[in-house]
């Protein structure tokens, strides 16, 4: 061991470094954690109690020695680069970055978003995770009843063996919550996530998003709504866009309908989007139940109100001609490049 710590003594004291990585090989071959010095550690392990008392002296010097060494080397090589000014070449071009781009979904909702926001609705957001009131009680749909089997329900089951939260399957649930916690007049609309218990295929997910808007004030009328989703239609697919409204069912509105846009994609003329009728469905609409309002603590004598609630996706596909949903989550870039350049 002695014949060994002379030997590497030796060989240190020779040592210079006139470059980093030069330096880097002396610390691996001896200071490294596989390196001489730790051997040397090993070895002791193994000596006996005598010897033990001699050497473990020697071999902390002997350490301290190398370390002392390496960092005096070190120090006197600085710190900043080991480049000459003549070897570089100012002339060469930068590294390139990659610039991200927004999201299909991100981009079209922004646009619904900037929309209403001209129209003085403001944006409101809820949680993912609701109850059983918010999403379901207060919007009109009794316990037990049917229309409940129109939405799949993530239920969320609780410790005590309860389920009564669940991950949202609409928006509407931040009606409620607006509703709740502040006064009329209300103008907003509400963007988000939703989730439902579905076979994931080209035409449905598990989770997907949507934009619901609310509006309740004294005397809104049906033709304030039909008037608001017309204007919103042309400016999201451009003048001249036709719509329709078709009754329809919800149990949170009263009158309901169903609006549809002229086809986007043959304008009318019949296609395989809108499956040769000329028009397709983009969102659910209609006036406030009157239950809704109260369930809220809100005057049903004195105020009216619509709403409405489309599905992002669905808007997305019509505005790009997408036809399979799932390309939405695959986070395939080949994809999800072709819709903008914007810089995020
Ligand atoms: N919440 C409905 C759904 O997810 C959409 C909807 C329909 C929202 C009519 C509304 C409405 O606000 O008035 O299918």
């Amino acid at each position: 061991m002695q014949s060994k710590i002379d030997q590497y003594t030796e060989e240190i004291k020779a040592f210079t470094a006139a470059k980093a990585d030069e330096l880097e090989v002396f610390r691996i071959k001896f200071l490294g954690t596989k390196g001489l010095i730790k051997d040397l550690f090993e070895e002791f392990k193994t000596v006996g109690p005598e010897e033990k008392r001699t050497f473990g002296k020697v071999l902390n010097q002997f350490k301290q020695f190398a370390e002392g060494r390496y960092n005096e080397i070190k120090e006197s090589l600085g710190s900043g680069p080991q480049v000459k000014e003549s070897d570089i070449d100012l002339t060469l071009p930068g590294d390139g970055f990659e610039v991200g781009s927004r999201h299909p979904l991100s981009l079209v909702r922004n646009e619904i978003i900037d929309i209403f926001k001209r129209l003085g609705f403001v944006v409101a957001e809820g949680p993912e995770i609701e109850d059983d009131w918010h999403n379901f009680s207060a919007l009109n749909f009794p316990q037990e009843h049917p229309a409940r089997d129109m939405q799949d329900t993530f239920f969320i089951r609780k410790g005590d063996g309860t389920d009564d939260i669940a991950l949202r399957t609409h928006t509407s649930s931040v009606q409620v919550r607006m509703m709740e916690n502040g006064k009329p007049p209300f103008r907003a609309i509400m963007p988000g996530r939703v989730y439902r218990n579905e076979a994931i295929s080209a035409r449905a997910h598990c989770f997907f998003h949507q934009v619901e808007g609310l509006y309740v004030d004294e005397n809104v009328s049906f033709s304030d709504l039909k008037q608001t989703l017309y204007h919103f239609v042309q400016e999201l697919y451009g003048e001249g866009t036709k719509v329709r409204f078709r009754p329809s069912y919800f149990p949170f509105t009263e009158p309901s309908a169903e609006m549809d846009i002229s086809c986007t994609i043959c304008k009318g003329s019949g296609c395989n989007m809108c499956k040769y009728s000329g028009w397709v469905e983009i969102l659910g609409c209609g006036m406030v139940d009157p239950n809704v309002l109260e369930n809220c603590g809100i005057d049903s004598k004195k105020y009216t109100g619509f709403a409405f609630g489309m599905g992002i996706e669905r808007i997305t596909n019509l505005k790009y001609v997408i036809r399979d949903l799932r390309l939405f989550s695959e986070n395939d870039v080949r994809f999800l490049k072709q819709f903008t350049t914007d810089i995020i």
